[in-house]
């Protein structure tokens, strides 16, 4: 059964970042091209200087700049985002490159409406510098994970994933470079998934409807057998 975007209304999205702000450019960009039906309410850095900031401008969309070293706690900090995104009427947050863990202040506001994306395959290699810990260790792929936000670093409920692998002469910029273009196709799709209605937890497990997945869409191996 194919499902038809448009019998859902556009998702009312809050994007939270800290800096270059590439995966929020992919957002906007897919709702241009007609990819994802979403009404992208709010912008909220936590760093003046975010280049994200700046992008969103250009898309002539609202932006708040809130700098978490006014606010005494963690949870002082997430009650003025949570008053930020409830006056735009957000729906679903979307960290990207948003650097700052989120308290239950803001998790129990947004039950399983949080959503993030991480630069290697979670459970690995979680926390700043994946790609770099993903070189040092030796493995064959890596990837991008996109998750709903729970208390713990990047290791909620996994939603999509996409693996690329990692070359003998990779650095770390030319894996960050691989897997980011991973990060700009699977995260407005994760969106698009909420929008349509298909994604169900349970537990910390993701179901998605009509995932129509298939066995030989799902082998990869690293280096060829050849
Ligand atoms: C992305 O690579 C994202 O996966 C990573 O920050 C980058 C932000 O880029 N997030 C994490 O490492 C979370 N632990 P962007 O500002 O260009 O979207």
């Amino acid at each position: 059964m194919s499902i038809d975007p448009q019998s859902h209304p556009p998702v009312k999205l809050g994007v939270l970042i800290s800096g270059e702000g590439s995966n929020l450019q992919a957002i906007i960009d897919a709702t241009g091209r007609g990819e994802l039906r979403a009404d992208i309410r709010l912008v909220i850095s936590n760093r003046a200087d975010a280049r994200g900031l700046e992008r969103a401008r250009r898309a002539g969309i609202a932006t708040r700049f809130l700098d978490h070293r006014r606010f005494k706690s963690r949870e002082e900090f997430d009650r003025n985002l949570l008053i930020a995104l409830t006056a735009h009427e957000v729906e679903l947050i979307a960290c990207a490159g948003f650097m700052r863990l989120l308290s239950p202040v803001m998790l129990r506001a947004f039950p399983n409406r949080i959503m993030n994306i991480h630069p290697a395959l979670c459970p690995a290699f979680p926390g700043v510098d994946a790609q770099r810990a993903a070189i040092d260790y030796g493995v064959r792929f890596s990837g991008c994970t996109v998750f709903f936000v729970t208390e713990g670093v990047d290791d909620g409920p996994v939603i999509l994933q996409a693996v690329v692998p990692v070359l003998q002469d990779d650095d770390e910029q030319s894996l960050a470079a691989r897997i980011r273009i991973a990060e700009h196709r699977i995260y407005p799709y994760a969106i698009r998934l909420f929008q349509e209605g298909r994604l169900h937890v349970r537990g910390r497990k993701v179901f998605v409807d009509n995932a129509g997945s298939t066995d030989d869409e799902m082998m990869l191996i690293h280096p060829p057998l050849r």
